[in-house]
């Protein structure tokens, strides 16, 4: 008998627009304005589902460690001495203190500012002064809360779930999928925060089309036209395509490459961007020479704190024809473009005056986002 072998279906690339079903429309307002609707998705979607905090080389040493706030939940996310990469609830064992007020840093050992409780890197209580003198009182019983953390292409994700679906589960569909890309690899040169007056939701619509290209992006629509894309996740949590580069250019202020190819990127693809957003806060845009990374996080109904990283080959650091600033400026520029609108469009919406409006053929991604949104917050 032959042996049995596993084909997977590649989706093919398809034309935005010809996924479009006519009637989709935006969203009502209450999803872009409600406390309470706001409430619900960090419930439902923040605590319930796989969350990207940041990427590999962020911590790329014994000790490294960054905070990271999910659905209103402090983590400390360290590598530890054995280069496990693990999460903890931000909370100490002893009367519940905030343990890390930085951003990130280097810990030797995570050490409670308030009466010094010490725990290791993996979480265990090393040291709790005069508690030896509490009857039944175990170390081992007060290790620091973990929490559930897996890896995707470099990339780390946390789940708040009690029981999460595996992340290798969730992501199957993208199993594979950006191997040639190098992102475990890549190292970040820059981050830029924005913190925009704008509801979550309407930055993942923005991201998913180009229909607003040729007005907010007058430099990028020269550099790839705004009716190109082809995407070939066109519905559920990953969405998204690619759209050609103009021959022989680069997403960068001067229009060059502005670092060694980010991986190992055949034929075509080099003159391509890919743009990908991975639900729920996470949007990834590959480019030949440098991906760029945004993580999305609701404040509120109208306020949303975005962190931008642009990464690059570890070797293009050392090089004299790496110039990460040309790309940085030119998506910084693009970003504020884009988080213009959607403050402009949160404003509007709040308006007595909204009413849903109808999604165009050039916006069929934008709409199969949101149904993939409202599969959660019904
Ligand atoms: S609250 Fe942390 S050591 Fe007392
Ligand atoms: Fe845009």
């Amino acid at each position: 008998m032959p042996p049995l072998t596993q084909t997977t279906a590649i989706p093919a690339f398809r034309k935005t627009g010809e996924t479009f079903t006519s009637g989709a429309k935006t969203l009502p307002q209450r999803y872009l304005v409600s406390p309470e609707i706001f409430a619900k998705e960090q419930a439902v979607i923040f605590s319930t589902q796989w969350v990207c905090v940041g990427h590999l080389s962020q911590i790329a040493k014994a000790g490294d460690y960054f905070t990271s706030e999910v659905a209103g939940e402090s983590l400390i996310i360290v590598r530890d001495q054995k280069a496990t990469i693990r999460g903890f609830y931000n909370v100490c064992r002893h009367r519940g203190t905030r343990l890390c007020e930085d951003k990130g840093g280097q810990f030797r050992a995570i050490q409670c500012p308030y009466h010094a409780w010490t725990y290791g890197l993996d979480g265990r209580l090393l040291g709790a002064p005069h508690m030896d003198k509490v009857q039944g009182f175990d170390k081992a019983e007060h290790s620091l809360h973990a929490i559930e953390l897996a890896l995707w292409e470099g990339f780390i994700f946390v789940n708040l779930a009690n029981e999460p679906t595996p992340l290798e589960e969730v992501f199957a569909p993208l199993t594979g999928k950006f191997t040639h890309w190098n992102l475990p690899k890549l190292r970040s040169a820059k981050r830029i925060e924005y913190d925009v007056r704008a509801n979550w939701k309407l930055i993942f619509e923005n991201y998913s089309e180009c229909y607003h290209c040729p007005g907010v992006h007058p430099a990028l629509s020269k550099l790839t036209p705004y009716d190109s894309a082809e995407n070939d996740l066109c519905e559920g949590p990953f969405l998204g395509g690619f759209m050609p580069i103009t021959k022989g250019h680069s997403l960068t202020m001067t229009g060059n490459a502005c670092a060694l190819p980010v991986g190992d990127i055949k034929g075509e693809d080099h003159a391509r961007v890919f743009y990908y957003s991975i639900f729920p806060n996470m949007l990834l845009s590959m480019h030949p020479d440098y991906v760029m990374v945004h993580q999305v996080w609701p404040k509120s109904p109208e306020r949303t704190l975005i962190l931008c990283d642009w990464l690059f080959h570890p070797e293009a650091f050392d090089r004299p024809d790496f110039h990460p600033n040309d790309a940085i400026e030119f998506w910084d520029m693009t970003n504020r473009q884009d988080w213009h609108v959607c403050e402009l469009s949160q404003q509007g919406i709040a308006s007595r005056a909204y009413r849903p409006g109808p999604y165009s053929p050039r916006e069929s991604i934008p709409a199969a986002w949101d149904r993939e949104y409202l599969r959660y917050v019904g």
